[in-house]
């Protein structure tokens, strides 16, 4: 199997060094048109090992593309849409995408610009960042949930990934594939929604969110009556305990959307807070702390 990384962000990075294990997995990562490969990359492990990035960098636009049979889109939320948009016309028919960001409302975009391409999506713990160009931190290896959800295409995604079901097992130390994955989103949502607005908003780490326990327990129990009123067969007392495990399991970490809103660079807000507004919406269901928050973020510039 040929597996495609879009971009050089950390979590590609993280999936480029696992697959770099694999011998029979050829690995190629695409950059944007603007940027110059660098290589090698390189990235400290979790064991403060350091691993050479060796996969070839080459642009999107390459020939390349048309071998690919899985491509990853490990990208932040808000950049979903324009890389689709520029892959528009250059995959082959043998090409699955995978959707993998925090957040959610990128399925009907796919559906929208990739009709006939099928897609997986994927949920990570896997935690990293960027230290300069070349170089790349992991906080923690994590784990993978993939699942295909429900299409509204023709497509049927669900072949395609039984099929290869064993090559993809390749792709992370601890891959599960999830029958459930739409549920496992709206879990994984509520999760980013509760920890990372307070974090870059209160400028604090994962761990000390726990201290705004007021704002916290608000945030939870708008999630938890919307989830209620939307009938998801999630149980908001488990959520609530996973949030709490994440916020411990994570405590000297900066969140994803800290790091962004403190650099003043765009948030995932809209795919996290904003997706789950819209949900709001279409329910008539108020949310008036999360949408404090969302403007709060919005207004500071970092939408
Ligand atoms: O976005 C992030 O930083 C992570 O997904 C997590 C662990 C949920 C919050 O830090």
């Amino acid at each position: 199997m040929k597996v495609g990384i879009i971009g050089r962000g950390a979590i590609g990075v993280c999936l480029a060094s696992y697959l770099s294990k694999q011998n029979q997995m050829q690995t190629v990562l695409f950059i944007r048109d603007t940027y110059e490969p660098i290589s090698p990359l390189y990235l400290q492990q979790v064991d403060g090992v350091d691993i050479a990035i060796t996969a070839p960098q080459v642009n999107l636009n390459a020939e390349t593309l048309k071998d690919i049979d899985l491509l990853i889109l490990p990208i932040k939320h808000y950049q979903v849409e324009t890389t689709l948009l520029a892959l528009q016309g250059k995959l082959s028919h043998h090409t699955t995408v995978l959707l993998l960001h925090n957040g959610m409302g990128t399925q009907a975009l796919i559906e929208k610009h990739l009709p006939n391409t099928p897609y997986l999506i994927g949920i990570t713990t896997d935690a990293a960042y960027q230290v300069s160009a070349n170089r790349f931190h992991q906080v923690a290896c994590g784990k993978l949930e993939i699942g295909c959800p429900i299409q509204t295409s023709e497509i049927d995604s669900r072949n395609v990934s039984t099929r290869s079901m064993t090559e993809l097992m390749k792709l992370h130390p601890r891959l599960t594939w999830r029958e459930d994955i739409e549920y496992a989103q709206y879990q994984k949502l509520a999760i980013n929604a509760a920890i990372n607005p307070l974090s870059a908003t209160k400028n604090c780490k994962n761990g000390q969110v726990k201290h705004f326990k007021d704002e916290l327990k608000q945030i939870k129990s708008e999630i938890f009556d919307l989830y209620e009123f939307m009938n998801l067969p999630i149980d908001n007392h488990e959520l609530s305990q996973q949030i709490d495990d994440v916020i411990d399991l994570t405590k000297n970490n900066y969140s994803s959307m800290h790091q962004d809103f403190n650099k003043n660079r765009q948030t995932e807000v809209d795919g996290i807070l904003g997706f789950l507004l819209l949900k709001g919406e279409e329910t008539g269901m108020k949310l008036p702390f999360i949408e404090s928050l969302y403007q709060q973020i919005v207004s500071s510039g970092s939408a």
